[in-house]
């Protein structure tokens, strides 16, 4: 593989991708195609500007001309759609977004990707598809599709694309289905790094509901991991589910930032719970293990550390997210809630 595309590739997970795969692939060049929406920052991929593997194309994937005069600049080996709105919240206040990229950006690039032959597609998906588990149970590649946020439900119909143009064009593409990722440069929007970052400045942390909502987090890299796994060796037309084995209660996950972070639990509000909160999710991801020979490599404790070092070193990343829209957003998600 010589040359790849990243649809995404200024946000968490597309970032995180990106530098991995230059540092481990010394004859990998990567062209990053990203709108640079909100949550889209170029000084998540600083360290590479000017490298010659790497470019950057300031392009919404939902703009077809522009996607093609990328596809067309050079011999491209494997597509890859991180490209994504992807923040539950923000869907249930406004799920106009989410409809426009996740689904029509989606279609939009799978139509440019087959009139140029691209010869692999990966679609970064979610567990969030599935819906919800009840106390018990993981969710396994077979599961029923029965998503319940406008978010879920946008990336569980672009997953459906993805399906239908596999067989009915024969289109070479693969689709993963990861559980809550954790690390670097994710934005201050989603629990662990709005959590870290309000209680770095003092401020309360909004839990929803009683916090006994449970999610499975992955560390980020060992997701990239398993997309580069997929991209590699999976098969067309299969979804693989990556997860982090690491069931968590949002409660028990707040008062351990709080503990490592020597803050005090008065800090925890339990605030008005997010609409149709799905209760937990849970990865059974032992087709990739078997499949792919993935595994996950970090434990939470030494993920979870080096996560909260990270924000710690970088609180001037965070200070200049926390500004204009954000404040605007955060007054809008949280506002009545925390009175
Ligand atoms: P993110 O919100 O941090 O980043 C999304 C990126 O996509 C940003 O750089 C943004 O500018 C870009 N983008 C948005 N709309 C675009 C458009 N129309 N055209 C081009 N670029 C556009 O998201 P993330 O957390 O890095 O998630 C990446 C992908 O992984 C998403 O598809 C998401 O659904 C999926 N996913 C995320 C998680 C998670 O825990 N964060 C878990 C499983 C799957
Ligand atoms: P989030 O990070 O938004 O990911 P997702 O909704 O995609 O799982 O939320 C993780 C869990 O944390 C989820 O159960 C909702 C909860 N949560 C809060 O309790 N308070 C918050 O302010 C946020 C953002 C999330």
């Amino acid at each position: 593989m010589k040359t790849i595309l990243v649809t995404g590739g200024c946000g968490f997970i597309g970032s995180n991708f990106i530098r991995m795969e230059l540092n481990e692939h010394p004859e990998l060049t990567i062209i990053n195609v990203d709108k640079l929406t909100y949550a889209g920052n170029l000084e998540n991929l600083a360290d590479f500007e000017g490298d010659p593997r790497y470019q950057f194309e300031k392009v919404d994937i939902c703009d077809r001309a522009e996607v093609e005069r990328v596809l067309a600049s050079t011999p491209i080996d494997a597509v890859l759609n991180f490209a994504a709105e992807s923040h539950v919240d923000r869907s249930i206040l406004d799920s106009g977004p989410f409809i426009t990229t996740n689904i029509v950006g989606t279609q939009t690039l799978l139509d440019a990707c087959r009139k140029f032959n691209i010869p692999r597609y990966v679609q970064v998906s979610t567990d969030e598809v599935y819906g919800s588990l009840g106390e018990t149970g993981l969710f396994t590649e077979e599961t029923p599709l029965a998503p319940n946020s406008p978010y879920s439900a946008s990336k569980t119909a672009a997953d459906l694309l993805v399906r239908a143009y596999y067989h009915t064009y024969h289109f070479p593409c693969l689709t993963t289905r990861c559980s809550n990722n954790y690390g670097p440069y994710q934005f201050p929007e989603k629990l662990i790094p709005l959590f870290i970052s309000n209680l770095l400045a003092d401020q309360q942390v909004p839990v929803y509901g009683a916090g006994t909502n449970v999610r499975d987090w992955i560390h980020v890299v060992d997701h990239c991991r398993g997309i580069d796994a997929t991209l590699r060796k999976g098969r067309v037309g299969e979804v693989y589910n990556f997860g982090g084995r690491c069931e968590m209660k949002n409660i028990d996950l707040t008062k351990l930032l709080i503990q490592k972070l020597g803050k005090t639990e008065s800090l925890i509000r339990n605030v008005a719970d997010r609409p149709g909160h799905d209760l937990r999710y849970a990865i059974d991801c032992s087709k990739a293990e078997q499949e792919l020979g993935w595994v996950p490599q970090y434990t939470f404790e030494r993920g979870i550390q080096e996560t909260i070092d990270w924000y710690i070193a970088n609180q001037e990343w965070v200070r200049r997210i926390r500004s204009g829209d954000y404040l605007k957003y955060y007054a809008e998600q949280y506002g009545k809630r925390l009175g």
